[in-house]
């Protein structure tokens, strides 16, 4: 019964967003050039809420079932469930509306006042990479709105925006006029055929995917970044991150030694001496690809991007693994990173998949909380059923009107 309505509320809401997009289609009519793209995006996003909702119907008892909380970045399929209101409005220019984030300004401290930042090729820059997309929309901002209130120098950072479909980049501008950032498309087409059609890869955004193409989207120039989730905010200074050494390895993150590794590979992954070979001679442990520091330089000398995708294509063959994005990293990765203080990601606070369940902070202390899994602290406080450590998460939040 609560399928159904499930279903039919993800109707409802597709179709609005269809009716918002064809109004906007109409009125970019005028302008002659891009009218054909702009209609084939059309009825490729038409052709897609088709296949989305027969898969819904299909698929919709077995959804019961997801992994780990801490294992996956967010289950998407909750959040296109309940899509926020704001999605319903019909005109685009009203579809979100976020509140000015208050000016910033370096600290004396950082020394540059007197030296104007060039362009995103600046070797003082700290680089932060985010995805972008309306369904994250809310957390992404939040995320960057505490990136820059802890820092000292937030004049310094310059963000790298990813994104798929809508173009937020008006929206970002108007919500931090002062932001330097660029946006930069990611084709899902690219790994369209790369997601292996189980149930919830099937359902998962390609969005999640971009993480693993950070080295070829982001400017040539761009030695280094931060990535970070869509779910998180940081509550210290992110220069502290960006200095990590990283010694000879090219991702540095939080390890977690103690969760049990082979959890996160199938049986046959294990019993299969071609894969399971990949770990011997490594102490593989797991890591949460949510927060990662990436050298981009040695990311693209060996190309690891490639590494991730043969993985994939083993995944699409073999089936190795049940999760999406996470695995592939392990794959490449575990017991190769360079490690990083836990504080850099309190992971787990959207609760596992039980619905209600909050989660407490890990011990020690917190420079950045993210909250993996499948609750999130906006969805949780609209409904007025947070759980209490969201309240971390509300100042952050620039969703709304000023009150
Ligand atoms: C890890 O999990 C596997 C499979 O669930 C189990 O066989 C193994 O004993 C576990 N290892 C530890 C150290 O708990």
């Amino acid at each position: 019964m609560t399928d159904l309505k499930r279903i039919l509320l993800f109707f409802r809401s597709s179709l609005f967003i269809l009716l918002a997009d064809w109004l906007d289609f109409k009125s970019k009519k005028k302008k002659r050039r891009g009218i054909c793209s702009s209609k084939i995006l059309w009825i490729r996003r038409f052709s897609g809420f088709f296949f989305a909702a027969m898969l819904m119907i299909i698929l919709s008892p077995s959804l019961h079932s997801f992994p780990p909380a801490e294992a996956i970045k967010s289950s998407h399929l909750d959040s296109y469930l309940r899509l926020p209101s704001y999605q319903a409005s019909h005109s685009s220019k009203d579809r979100f509306s976020f509140r000015k984030a208050s000016g910033f300004r370096n600290a004396d401290e950082c020394g540059f006042t007197d030296r104007k930042i060039t362009g995103v090729c600046d070797p003082s820059l700290v680089h932060v990479a985010i995805t972008l997309d309306v369904v994250y929309l809310r957390g992404s901002i939040a995320a960057v709105h505490s990136i820059l209130q802890h820092s000292l120098c937030p004049e310094n950072i310059f963000f790298h925006f990813i994104v798929s479909d809508a173009d937020l980049e008006t929206l970002v501008r108007s919500t931090i006029p002062q932001l330097k950032f660029k946006v930069y498309y990611f084709d899902p087409e690219i790994v369209r055929n790369l997601i292996s059609s189980s149930v919830r890869q099937a359902l998962e955004q390609p969005l999640n995917y971009a993480r693993n193409y950070l080295a070829d989207l982001l400017e040539p120039c761009v030695r280094r970044v931060i990535y970070l989730d869509s779910d998180l905010v940081v509550v210290d200074d992110i220069t502290k991150l960006w200095i990590t050494n990283l010694g000879s390895r090219t991702i540095g993150a939080p390890e977690y030694c103690h969760a049990n590794f082979t959890n996160y590979f199938t049986g046959g992954f294990w019993s299969d001496q071609r894969f399971s070979r990949t770990f011997k001679g490594r102490k593989p442990c797991y890591f949460n690809t949510g927060v990662m520091v990436i050298d981009l330089v040695k990311w693209r000398r060996v190309g690891y991007t490639k590494r991730i995708e043969r993985w994939m294509q083993i995944q699409k063959r073999y089936r190795i693994y049940e999760l999406g994005s996470l695995p592939p990293f392990l794959l490449v990765f575990a017991g190769r990173v360079a490690p990083i203080e836990h504080r850099w990601n309190q992971h787990g606070l959207g609760g596992d998949n039980v619905k209600g369940s909050c989660r407490e902070l890990h011990p020690g202390p917190v420079s950045l909380l993210h909250w993996s899994g499948s609750g999130k602290p906006w969805l949780r406080l609209d409904s007025n059923r947070p759980c209490p450590l969201d309240a971390l998460w509300a100042p952050y939040d620039l969703y709304g009107h000023p009150h």
